[in-house]
């Protein structure tokens, strides 16, 4: 057996206690009853405690270092020992204790978290926070890093992105992007649709079929019902999504349904042969978010979409009748300065992302006191987008990742919409006619090209030589800002270009 295959054999383990984890994740999350809970998560900590002692394992090491060895080999193999060199890297670097810690301090901040955005009390979760901060530092200094300790953050959710290529990059946006709401304020805002009750059985009926135009593919997956919509790959042949629905409104429960399509469309579409590898999912947090995007906004916020959904739409909701195509295209499209970045339109949500990203790394990099978060969360909100939180819940409090250590991980999802401006593009130039078979809901040729340029490669490539494969070049903000300019611009009757 060659040095790769062994390394291939003994991952397989891990990968499929992973799966194993995922199933156990799911069922909490969807049908587990309550007091099953304690159970569930000594089981899962258990099962993750055995993947984790195999990724650190000395074992693993001999496997990698012999594989290197060995040299020549395919493609994947060269990913495969990549990925799994990272993996065994990063890990070791944290001793137990330390990330036992790390655990128990996460998981008492969450709690904590909890309580304090009920009661909108930031002094309650202030020393929580600090903790953590403290812990990420260190845990950061461990892994290693060449200019910013918040690059050893980064690169846990997006391999190879630093603070040094992102500041400019977010900086610039940024700056366009508040200019550009300027602009929007002077224009004319779209008609709300009237009010209505929209039961959930019909709802999720739409949903199911909208899965199904572009491709969700129901043999190898499912649609349950979460507080939290999202999407988990449990192995081959085996991506769910779960979703929830607003009675008063259909359209948060519609885009959530794409959203998460759009992330399940990537796993089902995996090669096979990158089953149980470790290879299987995606490139990077950025790239999985630039295709849910790329279905719900790219896509699913257009105008030819909604000249082909429409009588569907009304077939499902008979009260919505009245309202034309253009008018279900100018209601989805509405931009709103807002408080809550879940909540946020295409134009704004990168702003919240902009804010979260600057107080992060001042906090990593040691220039900004936890003490000083709610007045620093506060300007920023007033500067970039007009609107000052009456309180912290509604501000610095509103988010989880924080309280579970996840530094690093909200730039993944303004990378997901600037890769996806840039992935559609590409598909605009690759596909001919691509906004008539759209308008036609002919979905197959461009989840076909998806397939090909970015699903069936997991995590194979970098994001950065991804990127570079499907659209010919790097990552970049100009796709994305001429997008928005280009469709809201239309939405609010702006003139010029
Ligand atoms: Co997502």
């Amino acid at each position: 057996m060659s040095a790769c295959e062994e390394l291939r054999e003994y991952v397989r383990e891990i990968a499929e206690i992973h799966s194993a984890v995922a199933l156990g994740a799911w069922d909490q999350r969807t049908h587990m009853p309550e007091r099953g809970a304690e159970a569930r998560a000594k089981v899962l900590g258990r099962l993750e405690r055995m993947a984790f002692e195999r990724v650190v394992s000395d074992r693993m090491g001999e496997l990698l270092a012999a594989a290197e060895r060995d040299g020549v080999c395919s493609e994947v193999d060269q990913a495969l020992i990549r990925v799994w060199k990272r993996e065994h890297t990063r890990n070791r670097a944290v001793p137990p204790a330390l990330y036992q810690k790390f655990v128990e301090t996460t998981s008492r901040a969450e709690t904590v978290w909890e309580k304090a955005k009920a009661a909108s009390d930031f002094a309650l979760f202030r020393p929580h926070l600090a903790e953590v901060v403290d812990l990420v530092r260190e845990m950061a200094k461990l892994i290693g890093y060449r200019e910013s300790p918040y690059d050893a953050l980064l690169d846990e959710y997006e391999p190879g992105m630093t603070v040094a290529a992102l500041r400019p990059l977010l900086g610039s946006l940024r700056e366009r992007l508040v200019a550009f709401l300027k602009e929007l304020s002077r224009g004319k805002p779209p008609r709300e649709l009237p009010a209505g009750t929209y039961p959930l059985d019909a709802q999720k009926r739409f949903c199911r079929e909208t899965l199904t135009w572009i491709g969700y593919d129901f043999q190898a997956g499912r649609l349950d019902d979460s507080a939290h919509p999202f999407t988990i790959g449990i192995g081959l042949g085996d991506v769910r999504v779960t979703n929830r629905y607003q009675d008063d409104d259909p359209f948060p429960g519609l885009f959530g349904a794409l959203h998460e399509g759009g992330h399940a469309l990537y796993g089902q579409g995996n090669d096979p042969e990158l089953a149980w590898t470790g290879l299987a999912g995606g490139a990077s947090f950025g790239i999985h978010e630039s295709q849910s995007r790329f279905w719900e906004n790219q896509i699913g916020r257009s105008l030819p979409f909604w000249r082909y959904a429409h009588p569907h739409l009304v077939r499902h909701f008979p009260g919505l009748a009245r309202a034309k195509p253009e008018d279900v295209w100018r209601h989805v499209n509405r931009v709103e300065p807002s408080l809550i970045r879940v909540e946020a339109d295409e134009v704004t949500y990168n702003l919240h992302i902009c804010l979260r990203f600057e107080l992060e790394v001042d906090l990593v990099e040691g220039r900004l006191e936890v003490d000083e978060l709610p007045a620093r969360w506060n300007r920023a909100m007033a500067d970039y987008l007009g609107v000052t939180p009456p309180d912290d819940a509604r501000g610095v409090l509103q988010d989880v990742h924080w309280s579970g250590g996840m530094f690093g991980y909200f730039p993944s999802y303004t990378l997901g919409n600037l890769y996806a401006a840039q992935i559609a593009d590409a598909a605009e130039r690759a596909i001919p006619g691509l906004w008539a078979k759209v308008e036609a809901g002919e979905f197959a040729p461009i989840r076909g090209w998806l397939w090909e340029e970015v699903h069936r490669h997991g995590r194979v490539f970098l994001p950065e030589d991804l990127v570079r494969r499907v659209t010919g070049s790097g990552l970049g903000a100009e796709p994305f800002l001429h997008y928005i300019r280009r469709k809201y611009g239309e939405v609010y009757g702006l003139s010029g270009p």
